[in-house]
């Protein structure tokens, strides 16, 4: 169904720009990467399971379903609250292997080896999805893993649908699946949308972990594969990296916006404080009056995006390994003082911000489910391989792709790497640390009440695209499927550009931004974002918003 209403004025013009509604559902709610993940969790909703239980099933069917970024093989962040207000965060990041080393991807003379930390097996940390999972089952889940993982193991069997976005994103990496892997693997054929994928070794793994659970995949039979499989491709990794694995529970960052309560990721994750930082910066402003993606709104919000990411890698990484001064970065205070040489007269320019002598340049594939169960529980959970299908290493046996998370540490302290990511000494390597994320599962509170979960892949974007479509439904009225439509725009301090989506925004704004010295970029971002997520409406019934984006579908009840 299209509305059509005036949602954005700037000081120049109104604009009338459609409203678009996505599914509303009564009582619960599952939006995801994929259909079949979505179904999934909707399913294990209808049997009477909570948000925790599907979030186990999405997860997993996701791994099915969306081998891109769904995995076995990765790991990711959940923000969860409850339906009695209790919040919390789980962290199920990857770890650096106990043989990794701060200089692992550096040559004798100090340079580092292209492609060590993002191909193949040397780029792989210790997997946390499956130990997130039943650490969350643990402690909140209600069915038994038995019921939930059945679904999952059928859709495995049963084969998966090759959609046209999936084609082209198999045939741009055929390439290196062939390079990495010495024998041919699933992906090396040729699929063609509406082919069906089968995949029975990975039916066949979840059934061992169906039948033996978590410790099959970090003591039993699939870790001693997974291992000699990692090894016999040149890794690090060994059966004790895999038994002192565990996901940890972490404290959510929390702050007040105009309103609203923000619940986010804490540390290894940025997404939170960087969050925190952003909104903190902007909320003296009235950019409801400014307008939507107005020369103003645009202004206020790159220059508190600006400070926020020169900040973030100076300070932030595995805070089991590094201090981080969060409540000063989280405060007002210290965000209105950085925003105090802003004026909209003339673009700061990054030069002249400091912290950060770091570029931050993340791949942007990862995947994020919202979920609200019929209770009323919500859980935020991003999840991921690092890079496109992870370090494109597949083992044929088990029947997923192994992340590239090392890649997210600074491979080399103070100095660009070949993404240009550089990086600083919070975030260098050491064995058993968590690389620096910017993933932002998130959960946002209304007068107290459960108001919108929301999340997003984009490597450095994630944050920014969570903070626009926050943005765009209390700020600018939007429904929960226009805001995730909307088209978004970036700044992350290096390279001091402004990126948007191309063809996007108007061009009197892009012309007024440039006279005023932003430097925008509407080539290198084709998309920015693909944002799955959830709004209560004032009715209690739900709206999703399963972005146009990608293949992203909501499903509930
Ligand atoms: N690998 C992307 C992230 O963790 O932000």
């Amino acid at each position: 169904m299209l509305l059509f209403s005036v949602i954005s004025c700037n000081d120049k013009k109104e604009k009338v720009t459609k409203k678009e509604i996505g599914l509303i559902t009564k009582q619960a709610m599952v939006v995801s990467a994929r259909v079949e993940a979505s179904k999934i969790g909707t399913a294990i909703l209808k049997k009477g399971g909570n948000a925790f239980d599907a979030m186990f099933a999405t997860e997993m069917a996701l791994a099915v379903a969306y081998p891109f970024a769904g995995n076995l093989g990765g790991g990711g962040f959940m923000v969860y609250r409850k339906n009695d207000g209790e919040i919390g965060a789980l962290d199920y990041r990857e770890k650096a292997p106990l043989a990794a080393t701060r200089d692992m991807y550096l040559d004798d003379d100090g340079n580092i080896i292209k492609g060590k930390s993002t191909i193949g097996a040397m780029g792989i940390g210790i997997p946390g999805t499956v130990a997130g999972v039943f650490e969350a089952h643990r402690k909140f889940g209600s069915l038994r893993v038995q019921e939930i993982l059945e679904p999952v193991i059928a859709l495995a069997k049963r084969g998966v649908v090759v959609t046209a976005k999936q084609e082209k994103r198999l045939n741009n990496y055929r390439p290196l699946f062939d390079k990495v892997n010495k024998d041919s693997i699933t992906f090396t054929h040729k699929w063609k949308e509406n082919d069906t994928i089968k995949y029975p070794a990975l039916a066949e793994t979840l059934i061992q972990i169906q039948k033996n659970g978590k410790d099959e995949f970090y003591k039993g039979e699939i870790a001693k594969t997974l291992v000699k499989f990692i090894q016999d491709n040149g890794g690090i990794m060994t059966l004790e990296d895999l038994e002192k694995y565990e996901a940890k529970w972490r404290t959510p960052i929390t702050f007040n916006y105009d309103g609203l309560r923000i619940i986010s990721m804490s540390p290894p994750s940025s997404g939170g404080v960087c969050l925190a930082q952003i909104m903190n910066a902007i909320e003296p402003f009235e950019l409801d009056k400014f307008g939507h993606n107005s020369t103003k709104a645009i202004q206020v919000i790159t220059e508190a995006e600006r400070r926020a990411y020169a900040d973030r890698s100076h300070f932030l990484g595995d805070p089991d390994f590094v201090t981080i001064p969060q409540k000063e970065l989280i405060s007002k205070s210290y965000s209105n003082k950085r925003m105090s040489d802003f004026s909209f007269d003339k673009a700061t320019s990054s030069a002249d911000v400091s912290y950060g002598n770091v570029e931050i340049i993340e791949s942007d594939e990862t995947t994020h489910y919202s979920i609200i169960d019929q209770f009323g529980n919500a859980v935020s959970v991003t999840t991921t391989l690092n890079g496109a299908y992870g370090s494109k290493l597949y083992s044929s046996e088990l029947g997923f792709f192994f992340n590239n998370e090392m890649d997210d540490f600074s491979s080399k302290p103070g100095e660009p790497n070949m993404f240009g990511l550089i990086g600083a000494k919070a975030n260098e390597i050491a064995p058993e640390k968590r690389m620096l994320s910017s993933m932002t599962p998130t959960i946002v509170e209304k007068d107290g009440k459960l108001f919108m979960v929301v999340g997003t892949p984009g490597g450095s974007t994630i944050i920014t695209s969570v903070l626009q479509t926050i943005l765009n439904v209390h700020e600018f009225k939007m429904n929960m499927q226009a805001a995730v439509n909307a088209p978004r725009f970036h700044h992350q301090w290096l390279p001091d550009v402004v990126k948007m989506e191309p063809n996007s925004f108007d061009k009197e704004t892009i012309t007024e931004l440039t006279s005023l010295g932003y430097t925008i970029d509407e080539t290198t971002s084709r998309i920015i974002g693909k944002v799955s997520a959830i709004l209560v409406l004032p009715n209690g019934t739900l709206e999703g918003g399963a972005d146009k984006r990608g293949d992203d579908t909501a499903d509930g009840f």
